[in-house]
C-alpha cells in the first residue's frame, strides 16, 4: 500500500510542527526524502528543529506562523513555493487544548473565542491557501491534526477542545469533491492521548484541579510512533480521501462516517447533478482564486 521512495523530493508544508506530534511527522516525511517548511509561533524550537534538518543535509525552512492569520498562512505558503517551487503536502497540525475550557469561568470574549480560532478557523484558513498552492502543483494532499475528541464526547472541563475538534473532523469530511476539482485529498487524523507538552500542560491549561488531571494521569496512551504512522498512511496512500484514522492505543483504525437517516434521503439523480454541477462550478472559481493568489 505505501512506496518508501514516493515521497522522495516531495514538499511538505507542516503547521505546529516546532514541537510535539507536528516535529515527529517532520522527522518522519524528512527520513523519507521530503524537504519541510514549518509553520509555528515557537520560533526557537522550530529554527532548531530546522537546524537538526538541515545540518544533516536535508532542506527545510522556518517561518514565524500564526495560523489564525490569512497573511501569515500565505507566507507560509509563498516561502514553501519560492524556496522549493511548489507544496505537495500539508499538514495542518497547529492546536491547543487549554484556556477556553472552563464552563464556570468569567466571561472572557478574547479567551473563549481563542480555541475555536487557533483549532477550527485556521484550520479552515489554512486549508484555503493550501488547496491553492496544491493545486497549482496540479493536486496533493492536506491533513489535519483532530483528535478522539472530534469522534466522542463525553467530558464537560475538554468541551469547548471536543466542540473544536468536531468542526475539524466535519471539515475535513466535507471536502471530497477537492479531488475531483483539483486532486487534493484531504484527511483528518484523530489521535488519542499521546505525550506532549500538550498532554503535560492539560492540568495547568484548563485550569481545573484535580478531575480531569486525574482522569488524563489514569487513561491509557497512544505511541506516538502510531500517530505518525496514522499521519504517514493517511499521506501516502493515494486510496484515503475524507478518512478519519483514529490512532489509539491498539493501533491504527478507520472512523466510518456515519450514514445519512433514510427520511433524508435525496434521489441520486440530483446527487448526480448537484455533483457534476458544483465540480463545473468550482473549478471556475479556482481558476479566478488562483489568479488572485498569483498576485499576492
Ligand atoms: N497530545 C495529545 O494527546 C493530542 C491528542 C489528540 C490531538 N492532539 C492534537 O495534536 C496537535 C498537536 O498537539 P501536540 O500534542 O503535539 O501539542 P504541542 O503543544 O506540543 O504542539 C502544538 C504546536 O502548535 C503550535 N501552535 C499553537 N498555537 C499556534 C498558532 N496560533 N500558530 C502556529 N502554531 C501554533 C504550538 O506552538 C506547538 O508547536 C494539536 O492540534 C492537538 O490538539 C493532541
Amino acid at each position: 500500500m505505501t512506496n518508501d521512495n514516493k515521497l522522495q523530493g516531495k514538499v511538505a508544508v507542516l503547521t505546529g510542527a516546532s514541537r510535539g506530534i507536528g516535529k515527529e511527522v517532520a522527522d518522519a516525511l524528512v527520513s523519507k526524502g521530503c524537504k519541510v517548511v514549518i509553520g509555528d509561533i515557537l520560533d526557537k524550537d522550530g529554527e532548531s528543529v530546522i537546524a537538526s534538518y538541515n545540518a544533516e543535509g536535508n532542506r527545510a525552512v522556518y517561518l514565524h506562523t500564526d495560523v489564525t492569520k490569512y497573511s501569515d498562512n500565505v507566507a507560509l505558503f509563498k516561502l514553501a513555493e519560492k524556496e522549493f517551487g511548489g507544496v505537495d503536502i500539508v499538514v495542518l497540525n497547529a492546536g491547543i487544548i487549554g484556556g477556553a475550557n472552563n464552563l464556570f469561568g468569567d466571561f472572557d470574549d478574547e479567551r473563549d473565542s481563542k480555541m475555536m480560532d487557533i483549532n477550527v478557523t485556521s484550520v479552515i484558513k489554512g486549508t484555503k491557501v493550501a488547496t491553492l498552492a496544491l493545486a497549482k502543483r496540479g493536486g496533493g494532499v492536506i491533513v489535519n491534526t483532530a483528535s478522539i475528541a472530534g469522534l466522542f464526547a463525553n467530558i464537560p472541563h475538554v468541551a469547548p477542545y471536543t466542540a473544536s475538534k468536531h468542526a475539524v473532523v466535519g471539515y475535513t469530511r466535507s471536502l471530497d469533491l477537492l479531488k475531483v476539482v483539483c486532486g487534493v485529498r484531504c484527511n483528518a487524523v484523530c489521535p488519542y492521548w499521546v505525550e506532549t507538552k500538550l498532554l503535560h500542560n492539560l492540568h495547568r491549561d484548563t485550569q481545573d484541579i484535580d478531575p480531569i488531571e486525574k482522569l488524563v494521569a489514569n487513561s491509557p496512551r497512544t505511541k506516538m510512533e502510531t500517530v505518525v504512522e496514522a499521519f504517514m498512511l493517511a499521506i501516502e496512500d493515494e486510496t484515503r480521501v475524507g478518512q478519519t484514522l483514529v490512532a489509539l492505543p491498539d493501533g491504527i483504525q478507520v472512523h466510518e462516517r456515519p450514514q445519512s437517516y433514510p427520511s433524508c434521503k435525496v434521489p441520486d439523480e440530483f446527487i448526480q447533478t448537484f455533483i457534476q454541477e458544483s465540480i463545473v462550478d468550482y473549478k471556475n472559481q479556482l481558476a479566478v482564486a488562483l489568479e488572485r493568489y498569483e498576485s499576492m
